[in-house]
C-alpha cells in the first residue's frame, strides 16, 4: 500500500518505519520542515498530490506535565490545527482510510479506570494536561463525523496508553517519565549519588508500553482495518507504580542507591489504565516486559550519551 504517515521522524514514527511489516509498504513521510500540518492548504495539496491508500496520523505536540502546562495554548492549537488539516486533507483527496493517533489524556479526570471508550467525552479533562487532552479528544470526534457522513471514508482512531522507547526525548524540559528516570538514575549512578528524588509519593500508577510494541499494533490495524472499531485503545492492560518504573530502571542501570520523595510536586491523575477488551476482541496484544523495553530504551540513551546527543 502506499501509505502517507505523518510524524515520521518521532518515536512512533521511527518505530512504524522501522517495523519489519514497513518494508511491504511504499511509505511517504514528510518532516516538519517539508510539510507544516497547521498549515492547511500545504496538507491540502501534499496529500492530494500523494494519493495515498492510507494516511496514519502520528505527528503530534508531544510533551511531558512540565511542558503541558507551561505551554497548554499551543498543545490545544497545534494538535487540533494538525489533526483537522490531516483528517480534513484525506477527505478531500479521497483517501479511503486513515488511522489517526489519540492519547489516554483524551479521557475524563474522574472516569472509572481502567478507562473505557464509552467514557469518552463524559467529564472534565485533566487540568495538567487539557489543552493536549481537548485537541486529541476533538480530533477523534472529528474522525467519527467524516466517517459517519461519508461511507467511502473510514477514519478510525487508536488511543495509545503512554509510551516510551528508542527516539524518547530524554530532555528534562520535554520528557515523559520514563526517560526522565532513566535520565535521573544514569545520572546518579555517574556522579556517585546515593539518593534520586521522586515527584509525589510514588503511588500513582501509570500503564508505559513499548513504542515497538505499539508499531506492531499499529501494522496490525492497517492490514486488518475493517475490522477494527472506531475508536480503540491500544494498551498493556495492566500498570505499574511510578515507584515501580524507578526501582526497573535502577536494577537495569545497576545503581543501588536509595528515593526519595518530593510532595510538593504535581503528580497528575492517580491512575491511567486504558482498557484493553476492544484490543482483545481486535485479537492483538503488545509483547515486550518492562525489563526488557527499559533495557532496550537505555542503551539507545547510552549511545546518544556517547553521541553528546542526549
Ligand atoms: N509519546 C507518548 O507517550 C504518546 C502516548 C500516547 C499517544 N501518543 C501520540 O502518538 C503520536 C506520536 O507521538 P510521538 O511520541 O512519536 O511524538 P514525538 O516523538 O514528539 O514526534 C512528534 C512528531 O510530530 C511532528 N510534528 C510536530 N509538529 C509538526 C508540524 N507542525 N508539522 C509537521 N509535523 C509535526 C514532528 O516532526 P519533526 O520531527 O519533523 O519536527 C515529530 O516527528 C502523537 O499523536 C502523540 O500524541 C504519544
Amino acid at each position: 500500500m502506499k501509505v502517507f504517515l505523518t510524524g515520521g521522524r518521532g518515536m512512533v514514527g521511527r518505530a512504524i518505519q522501522d517495523h519489519d511489516r514497513a518494508k511491504a509498504h511504499q511509505i511517504v513521510a514528510p518532516t516538519s520542515a517539508e510539510l507544516d500540518l497547521t498549515d492547511r492548504s500545504a496538507v491540502m495539496a501534499a496529500v492530494a498530490e500523494d494519493a495515498p491508500d492510507i494516511v496514519i496520523h502520528s505527528a503530534g505536540r508531544v510533551g511531558g506535565i512540565q511542558a503541558n502546562m507551561a505551554h497548554p495554548a499551543a498543545f490545544l492549537t497545534e494538535n487540533m490545527d494538525m489533526g483537522f488539516n490531516v483528517v480534513l486533507a484525506a477527505r478531500a483527496a479521497g483517501v479511503p482510510r486513515l488511522l489517526n493517533l489519540g492519547s489516554s489524556c483524551m479521557y475524563p479526570h474522574d472516569a472509572p479506570n481502567p478507562l473505557h471508550e464509552e467514557s469518552l467525552g463524559k467529564g472534565e479533562l485533566e487540568p495538567t494536561n487539557e489543552g493536549y487532552g481537548l485537541a486529541k479528544l476533538a480530533v477523534a470526534r472529528l474522525c467519527d463525523f467524516v466517517s459517519r457522513e461519508q461511507a467511502d471514508f473510514s477514519c478510525k482512531t487508536l488511543i495509545p496508553c503512554n509510551l516510551y522507547g528508542l527516539h524518547d526525548k530524554f530532555d528534562p524540559a520535554v520528557s515523559h517519565l520514563v526517560p526522565a528516570i532513566i535520565r535521573k538514575v544514569h545520572e546518579a549512578r555517574e556522579s556517585g549519588s546515593d539518593t534520586v528524588e521522586i515527584w509525589g509519593d510514588g503511588t500513582a500508577r501509570r500503564e508505559f508500553m513499548f513504542s515497538d510494541d505499539l508499531a506492531d499494533g499499529i501494522w496490525q490495524a492497517v492490514a486488518r482495518f475493517d475490522d477494527l472499531p472506531g475508536v480503540m485503545n491500544i494498551g498493556l492492560g495492566h500498570d505499574y507504580s511510578i515507584n515501580e518504573y524507578y526501582a526497573e530502571a535502577a536494577r537495569v542501570i545497576g545503581w543501588q542507591g536509595h528515593f526519595t520523595h518530593d510532595l510538593s510536586r504535581p503528580t497528575g491523575m492517580k491512575q491511567k489504565l486504558v482498557a484493553t477488551d476492544r484490543q482483545t476482541a481486535f485479537g492483538w496484544a503488545p509483547k515486550t516486559s518492562l525489563q526488557d523495553g527499559i533495557a532496550q530504551t537505555y542503551a539507545h540513551f547510552l549511545d546518544l550519551t556517547e553521541r553528546g546527543e542526549a
